[in-house]
């Protein structure tokens, strides 16, 4: 049984050095998280054993594969309490799940009197979809914006759906580079009272607090797969048996259909109405081996571990003069802190903490709007896992005092008032 006390034992790559013999600390979990040694035994396994194409075959590998997949489903449908297991769709990761959104439901239910309503806090997965609807239906996009604390408070996200009473509410649970994490099931009930249908962006979320969907109420929550353990090209869309029901397939192919003549097709039932083509088979199945082993590991006791490193990386990093965090002080806060740094640039920032054994991401982290808005056009993020430790935030506080240093024009030697 995996605990969090130890759970840096079960991942082999955590083991590494980097940078001529420094261990790694890997902060770099926002992007892609890394894998234990259950999961790459789950592909492996597969592979060695029993891999054959799903839902075609009539032999033995097909069968064992198509039990295996569907498997996955159930333990998906669990991990985030859908009522049904058909209302998981896997797909290619979050940005395929939202862009399944946007095509068949935005296709059938927006027009040009719509209004989408989206947070500027939002990831391009979640702004560009919609800019494309918006560009095929010509609906408007409206975005909310952030206050100076980083946040958005509930009575914005009244007062616009009042005004704007959109379609479509479509919002992170949690940003990825604020570290912000919005009230969900709040703003879906607004957001229902007001009319509007509701896409919660939980790519940030689901790796790292419980999840669910019921209790949200969401009509639409998608995730991806490698951001809570799993394998890439995996990602999940959950949606509303109604909605799903209603909806077009998106992509047309095989797998997908109930019967097919020259004149057209008649789409299959859910969930395959939805996964056309070979689907993500191995990755699907070492996705449920992710899932039960953070749920082994706990997603409350997750939770709170990385808020405790978090908040303890942003107190010391607060302390170095010159050093602007871009995320709230007192927050309802994930593992995530991003920052900027007077005197060097975010990229030349992650370059000197690499040599440092020190993995963070720099950049716009796929979120232009926010940085326009915050008034910046890059940052740097270190983002917390389960796995790491208070020893690899009090690196990263060390580091950064020292990069600050080394930039700073005068070449005068500052000091951080503390290290944390
Ligand atoms: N969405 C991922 C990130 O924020 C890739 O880094």
């Amino acid at each position: 049984m995996p605990t969090l006390t130890h759970c840096r034992d079960d991942f082999p790559i955590l083991q590494r050095s980097v940078a001529d013999g420094i261990p790694l600390a890997f902060l770099d979990n926002a992007a892609s998280t890394q894998r234990p040694q259950s999961v790459i035994n789950a592909i492996t396994d597969c592979y060695e054993r029993y891999y054959a194409n799903v839902h075609r075959g009539i032999h033995t590998l097909s069968e064992e594969s198509t039990t295996r997949y569907e498997k996955s489903r159930t333990s998906l449908a669990r991990f985030v309490n859908a009522e049904h297991d058909h209302e998981i769709i896997y797909t290619a990761g979050a940005t395929a799940a939202i862009n399944t959104v946007a095509r068949s439901w935005g296709n059938e239910n927006v027009t040009a009197n719509d209004t989408i309503l989206l947070t500027i806090a939002e990831h391009h997965a979640n702004i560009v979809p919609w800019q494309q609807l918006a560009a095929s239906v010509g609906c408007r996009i409206e975005f909310l914006p952030l206050q100076d604390d980083f946040n958005i408070e509930t009575d914005a996200v009244r007062s616009a759906l009042e005004r704007f009473q959109p379609k479509m509410f479509a919002f992170t649970a949690a940003s990825n580079v604020l570290g912000t994490t919005f009230p969900v099931t709040e703003w879906t009930r607004l957001a229902h009272e007001h009319g509007s249908t509701v896409l919660i962006d939980a790519a940030q979320s689901a790796p790292h607090q419980v999840m669910d969907v019921q209790a949200w109420n969401a009509d639409f929550v998608v995730f991806s797969g490698h951001k809570v353990c799993g394998p890439n090209g995996i990602g999940v869309l959950y949606g509303k048996e109604k909605l799903l029901e209603a909806m077009p397939p998106f992509l047309g192919g095989g797998g997908m259909i109930r019967r097919v003549t020259t004149d057209g097709f008649e789409p299959a039932e859910l969930p395959d109405k939805f996964e056309a083509g070979t689907p993500p088979i191995v990755e699907a199945i070492a996705l449920e081996s992710a899932v039960e082993y953070v749920t082994a590991i706990g997603l409350d006791e997750i939770e709170k571990h990385e808020q405790r490193l978090a908040t303890h990386a942003d107190t010391g990093l607060r302390q170095i003069e010159g050093l602007r965090m871009i995320g709230p002080e007192t927050r309802d806060r994930n593992g995530i802190v991003s920052f900027v740094l007077n005197h060097a640039h975010s990229h030349d920032v992650a370059h000197a903490l690499d040599a440092s054994g020190i993995a963070v991401r720099a950049g716009h982290h796929c979120t232009m709007p926010l940085h326009r808005a915050l008034g910046t056009s890059a940052t740097t993020r270190a983002s917390f896992y389960f796995y790491n430790t208070m020893d690899e935030a009090d690196r990263l506080i060390a580091a950064v005092a020292e990069v600050q240093k080394k930039f700073a024009p005068t070449g005068r030697k500052r000091q951080p008032r503390s290290s944390g």
